[in-house]
């Protein structure tokens, strides 16, 4: 079953065709991160205006690279929350007229269940690689890290569609204190690439920032104490700051964020032994210290599971194509031509 995803819940104008919620046949992304550069961070309204100038040839590019025609897609599926309203709209509502026009089951998901997905995708082969090496399926129960700009959670997946979110942040998620503290340091947007960069060379333990793990049983995160504590050394060091003290604050602050979540999945892991494998997802998964630390923390036992190439850790539609497969296995009946979906900015998992 081969369908045909729309994600454009922020500043990412997507779409992507995937086959049978795994095999990616096209995945095409026109980032708007050359633009949000120069503010700092995402405007709404011009990310909505880009969305459209850039949705109908992104489509057009999906379909070409996969080789396919609308006769050939199967289904549609299509972000519908959370994000920002004025950037969904553009793609429920081409999605909406898609589905009208040719007549075509459309399916509404949840971006974080999209981000979920990302661990199911594979790339085709390349030309002498071995087909097995990518075959491996995740099992259940696991769990997973969500842990991007705009969310940040920790979820007990029991099967396809079974979720249970265990915990989330109270206040910021781990990419967007990412972002905040790049901007602190003078860094560019977006700021988790950028810290990561630095962090290299700096030394992870000069200065001790707190980890903040909240009451004794719980799985929620609070990042918002660590973006001010960063603060308070960078006011300390006002018109000193040296490359080598940003290093040094830059790993210092990753190391922090990363003991915290690893801290947190043991606690899980610890809590529901029967767990097979531990998932990392969203843009922040991307960080190569989080998934070094998360691997010593968590039991030897338990697969590591994280996106296969980068480009599935931060906002994708094959993501969305992909979790649309397991929605509509579950109840094909559910999901019909012409219905209209209306974007929502609920976390709330549906
Ligand atoms: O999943 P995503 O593309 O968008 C949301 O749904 O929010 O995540 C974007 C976030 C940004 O905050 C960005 O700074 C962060 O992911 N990010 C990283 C890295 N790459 C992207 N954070 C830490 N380390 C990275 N290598
Ligand atoms: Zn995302």
């Amino acid at each position: 079953m081969k369908i045909l995803g729309i994600e454009t819940s922020c500043d990412e104008t997507a779409c992507a065709i995937v086959e049978d919620g795994r095999k990616v046949l096209s995945n095409v992304i026109a980032s708007q991160v050359d633009i949000h550069a120069k503010t700092g961070g995402v405007v709404p309204e011009v990310a909505a205006r880009e969305h459209v100038l850039k949705m109908l040839p992104v489509l057009d590019e999906c379909l070409s690279k996969a080789d396919c025609g609308w006769d050939d897609i199967d289904a549609l599926a299509i972000t519908r929350g959370p994000g920002l309203v004025s950037s969904l709209i553009i793609g429920t509502e081409t999605a909406n007229v898609i589905s009208y026009v040719k007549n075509k089951p459309l399916i509404p998901v949840h971006h974080i269940v999209g981000h979920i997905y990302s661990n199911w995708l594979l790339d085709p082969p390349k030309d002498g690689e071995n087909p097995e090496l990518y075959s491996s399926e995740p099992q259940f129960p696991l769990v997973i890290l969500t842990v991007s700009g705009g969310h940040n959670e920790i979820i007990l997946m029991k099967d396809h569609n079974d979720f249970e979110v265990l915990g989330e942040t109270r206040d910021d998620a781990a990419g967007e204190a990412f972002d905040k503290v790049a901007r602190l340091l003078g860094l560019g947007y977006p700021g988790g690439p950028a810290i990561s960069r630095i962090a290299e060379d700096g030394d992870p333990d000069r200065f001790s920032f707190p980890i903040v793990l909240l009451e004794k049983d719980s799985f929620d995160f609070s990042f918002s104490g660590l973006k001010t504590a960063v603060l308070t050394e960078v006011k300390k060091h006002e018109g000193k700051m040296t490359e080598k003290l940003k290093s040094d604050l830059a790993a210092s602050f990753q190391m922090t964020v990363v003991k915290t979540m690893a801290i947190k999945l043991a606690r899980v892991v610890e809590k529901f032994p029967h767990v097979k494998e531990v998932h990392l997802a969203g843009g922040v998964s991307a960080n190569r210290k989080l998934r070094e630390i998360i691997r010593d923390y968590i039991p030897g036992g338990i697969y590591l599971r994280y996106p296969q190439t980068i480009i599935y850790c931060t906002d994708n539609a094959a993501m969305i194509a992909g979790a649309a497969y397991f929605l509509y296995q579950q109840d094909p009946a559910r999901f019909k031509p012409r219905t209209n979906i209306v974007p929502t900015t609920s976390f709330e998992l549906w």
